[in-house]
Formats: structure tokens, C-alpha cells, sequence
């Protein structure tokens, strides 16, 4: 049988042919041009279908002889009657509501993500050791699935710019799915949720930021909190901060312990002006943190893993 490159080469000799035409009479030409047409017509064909065939041939076929046993167990499923919500969705859920209850918008991060968003419009420098902090994964093409939800800080700084012209303020909040490229434990997954808060206005300070995430905390937790803030440092903001709970005892806390739940600060101007924010004019603050962690701690959880591991052991036990 013919292979695949011996139909080529016949192909490629029959186009050779047209070449022979202008030297035919002038009556014969059409007919000639007829049948090389039919014949390349028929070729090409051929070539198709020994083409398919022999993608076919790459699929291994199924080990028919290979044992099974009938007696097996039904894997576990979770039917469409018991099947429930993840609990991370769950929670995202609830801290959208207490943003919206404040007032925020809300907009959901993108999940592909470019260098501009990335760093360069968050006052990264080019070349800067700040950029080597995030870990990223990249595609081939140079693409960077969002390693934290401040990437969406120059969308929704320009988005919602033209609320300063009417005298009102920005806030938003940005809840979204982040990756980093880091090794996995208990502490540490390589794709997990954040939520960003952005708020720009004539006259916001500091202190109005920690009041919103004391209420924040408070309303998630259910109860009044201790909190604290010890200095950070991102190039995006500036002052920036670290923000920290005490552990509340009805959480496991034993009065002593100080747990981080998001950095924050007040916005750089860099980053306003990357929006065409006219910084001289406004300020704003923005934060941003792990929802994973705000779920952990909610439930006494110690493994963070489970949320993307597909247990249905640990995922029954929001099942609701
Ligand atoms: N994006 C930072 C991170 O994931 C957290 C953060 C810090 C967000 C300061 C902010 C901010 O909006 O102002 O590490």
C-alpha cells in the first residue's frame, strides 16, 4: 500500500503537470486541466483519509484481557441530592456580603493575568528584588496567572476614576483566585482565594482603613476582636502595614497569640497616577489577604490543603 509521502510525491509530480498545458494545442488545454484537476482531487483524498488512519493508529487500544472484578464497590460520589457548596465558595460568599453590607462594589479577579497588572502598575521597578517575592507560575507566552488579587488595583482604580469627578469615592472589593509557585505544606498551597479592598477619596486616612477592617474581622468572626497593625513593606502602598487579630479564645486563642491576616496601607502615588489619579487631589488605601486562612482559623482548621484536594471526607463536613 501506498505510504503517505509516496501520495505527496505523486501530488507534487502531478502539479508539475500544469506546466505542460501552454505547450498543448488550444483545444486539448481544458481537458488536460479536467483530468489533472480530478486526479489531485482524488490524491488529496487519499491523503486525507491515510492521514486519519494513522492518527488512529497512535491511540492504544483498550487491554481488553485486563482483570475486573465484578464484585467491585461503587465509587463514592456525592449525588446531586447531598452535593453542596465548596466551603471556601461558601465563605467567599459571606465576605462578599460584609463588603456589600459596607458598601463596596465587588468585581472578580481575572484569572490570567500580564506583567503590566502584575508589577509594573503596582510600582514594582523593573529588575527590582520586590518582583522575586512573588512567585509566579508563567505561560509560554509570558502570561502570569494573578499571584495575589492586587493585580486588579489599576483596572479598578480606572474603572471607577470617573466616581472622583462626581465627588464620590472608590471602594471596591476584589475577592479572586491566586496561584504561587511554591512548594506545598500545610501553610502553603499553590492555588488559593484573597480578597482586595480599594478605596480612594478626597480626604480618607489611615485610620478610616482600620476601622473598615475591624469591622470587617468583627463581622466575619462574629465578635469583638483585639487588633494590631506592625509595619510591612510593598512597593504598592506607602506607609504600608501588616494587619493582625489577636486570637479570640472562643478560636482556640489563649490571649497571647497574634495572628497576621493581610497587608495593607495607604496607596502609593505611582499607583494612583498609573490609573490617572491625580494624587496631589486624592488618596486612598487599599488591602488585601488569604480567604483560606480567614476560613481556617473560622473553623480550626490546620491543614490548608484540604480545600483543593478533592477529600470528600473534609468537604462533607460543610456539606449543608
Ligand atoms: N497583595 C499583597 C500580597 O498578596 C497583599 C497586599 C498588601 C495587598 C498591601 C494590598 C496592600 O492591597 O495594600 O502579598
Amino acid at each position: 500500500m501506498a505510504t503517505i509521502q509516496d501520495l505527496k510525491n505523486e501530488l507534487k509530480k502531478l502539479n508539475a503537470e500544469y506546466a505542460k498545458i501552454k505547450d498543448l494545442p488550444a483545444d486539448q488545454r481544458a481537458d488536460f486541466g479536467k483530468q489533472i484537476n480530478f486526479k489531485k482531487q482524488q490524491l488529496n483524498a487519499e491523503i486525507a483519509a491515510a492521514e486519519a488512519a494513522a492518527e488512529q493508529e497512535d491511540v492504544a487500544p483498550l487491554d481488553i484481557s485486563a482483570p475486573c472484578d465484578i464484585n467491585g464497590q461503587m465509587p463514592e460520589f456525592l449525588t446531586a441530592d447531598f452535593g453542596s457548596k465548596h466551603p471556601l465558595m461558601t465563605e467567599l460568599d459571606r465576605v462578599i456580603a460584609i463588603y456589600q453590607s459596607m458598601g463596596f462594589d465587588i468585581t472578580e479577579s481575572v484569572q490570567l493575568d500580564d506583567e503590566y497588572h502584575m508589577f509594573d502598575s503596582l510600582n514594582f521597578a523593573k529588575g527590582h528584588p520586590a518582583r522575586d517575592g512573588y512567585d509566579t507560575f508563567r505561560t509560554e507566552e509570558g502570561f502570569i496567572p494573578p499571584a495575589h488579587t492586587s493585580t486588579m488595583q489599576n483596572r479598578v482604580l480606572s474603572a471607577n476614576k470617573y466616581k472622583l469627578d462626581e465627588g464620590k469615592a472608590i471602594a471596591v472589593a476584589v475577592p479572586g483566585r491566586v496561584y504561587r509557585n511554591e512548594d506545598v505544606d500545610a501553610t502553603h498551597e499553590h492555588t488559593f482565594y484573597q480578597c482586595e479592598g480599594v478605596y480612594v477619596s478626597e480626604d480618607c486616612t489611615l485610620g478610616n482603613m482600620l476601622a473598615i477592617l475591624r469591622e470587617f474581622f468583627e463581622k466575619y468572626y462574629g465578635q469583638k476582636l483585639n487588633i494590631k497593625t506592625q509595619p510591612g513593606y510593598f512597593p504598592f502602598t506607602e506607609p504600608s502595614l501588616e494587619f493582625l487579630i489577636e486570637k479570640p479564645a472562643s478560636l482556640g486563642g489563649k490571649g497571647d497569640g497574634w495572628l497576621e491576616m493581610l497587608g495593607c496601607g495607604m496607596i502609593h502615588p505611582n499607583v494612583l497616577k498609573a490609573a490617572g489619579i491625580d494624587p496631589l487631589k486624592y488618596q486612598g488605601f487599599a488591602w488585601g489577604g488569604g480567604i483560606d486562612r480567614l476560613v481556617m482559623l473560622r473553623y480550626g482548621l490546620n491543614d490548608v490543603r484540604n480545600f483543593e484536594a478533592a477529600k470528600l471526607d473534609f468537604l462533607k463536613e460543610f456539606a449543608c
